[in-house]
């Protein structure tokens, strides 16, 4: 089946959609995006998804490219054309296209970018044997809150990971603490069995998945605080996890050297796994 791209107003074979190569997210990083889940072909934690998304557009000061009503219907056209039940959606806006200079050219037209792939969501051998992480200095901007698609720190973090055999990189800040990883949000459990993630200040990304997690963790009346954890309590933790919108719940069974408790998934992890994906299934917070 050939691939379809959703091109600023056109809907494009895959391999023929092009953007200008002045276009302001090629030569500065000039834009932001999302990654929408699709889990039984709905978009999960769509509402979510779209109130980040306006809030990247609102720092970047980048004018949303349509509304809200309309991206909804081509993120679920781009899904359709697809045929994805099980995967993502990919959204990126740029500023646009323009003469390259570093200040915003005046009436310049964002760009509007969707694919959309299919992926397992819920893979049965990463939930049974979990996965490894590796820290890495968190060499970002100050401002990794914003989704930007300022991505170069977090790639070449991926990269140390798999060359170690990990899954991912946990950034670590000037304190020693977990801030997030490349591309996912991190959690522990404490001896005491509360899940622990940071709380959602500039140095993290809010993640959609993060935050229907807490919503499930409320709802099983689980204990929760958000703080900062270091790099020592985590390889000391009970549990730890990871979330993201591409592998919803993963338990985290090494860090560095150090297995996590006995090295195996552990029963909260587990639970929570389940339990979010219950969630993800009927749509999350829209449910
Ligand atoms: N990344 N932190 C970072 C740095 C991320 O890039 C992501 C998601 C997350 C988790 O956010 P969410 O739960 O909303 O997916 C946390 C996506 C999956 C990506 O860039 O592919």
């Amino acid at each position: 089946m050939s691939r379809i791209a959703y091109v600023n107003g056109r809907y494009v074979p895959h391999r023929a959609a092009r953007v200008h190569i002045e276009d302001r997210g090629y030569q500065f990083a000039d834009g932001c995006y999302e990654v929408v889940a699709i889990r039984n072909g709905v978009c999960v934690d769509a509402g979510l998804h779209l109130a980040r998304f306006h809030r990247s557009l609102e720092a970047l000061k980048i004018k949303p490219p349509m509304g809200d009503a309309a991206l909804m219907t081509v993120m679920r056209e781009v899904a359709r054309r697809n045929l994805v039940r099980e995967g993502y959606v990919y959204m990126q806006v740029t500023r646009g296209a323009a003469p390259r200079d570093f200040a915003f050219p005046a009436g310049i037209k964002p760009s509007l970018v969707m694919t959309a792939r299919r992926k397992t969501l819920i893979d049965p051998r990463l939930i049974a044997e979990g996965i490894k992480v590796i820290t890495v200095p968190d060499l970002r901007w100050n401002r990794p809150d914003i989704k930007s698609i300022a991505l170069l720190p977090n790639a070449l973090g991926k990269e140390q990971a798999k060359q170690a055999g990990a899954f991912e990189a946990w950034q670590v800040d000037r304190d020693g603490n977990v801030t997030e990883g490349t591309s996912s949000n991190a959690w522990i459990v404490t001896s005491t069995g509360e899940v622990v993630t940071r709380r959602a200040d500039n140095a993290i990304l809010n993640g959609v998945t993060r935050q229907g997690l807490i919503r499930v963790i409320a709802e099983a009346g689980l204990k929760f605080v958000e703080r900062p954890f270091s790099v020592a309590e985590a390889k000391a933790a009970r549990e730890a996890l990871l979330t993201s919108s591409t592998n919803f719940v993963l338990a985290v069974v090494r860090i560095d050297d150090a297995p996590i408790a006995d090295g195996k998934p552990g029963p909260l992890a587990r639970r929570l796994g389940d339990a979010y994906s219950a969630y993800a299934a009927s749509g999350g917070q829209d449910r």
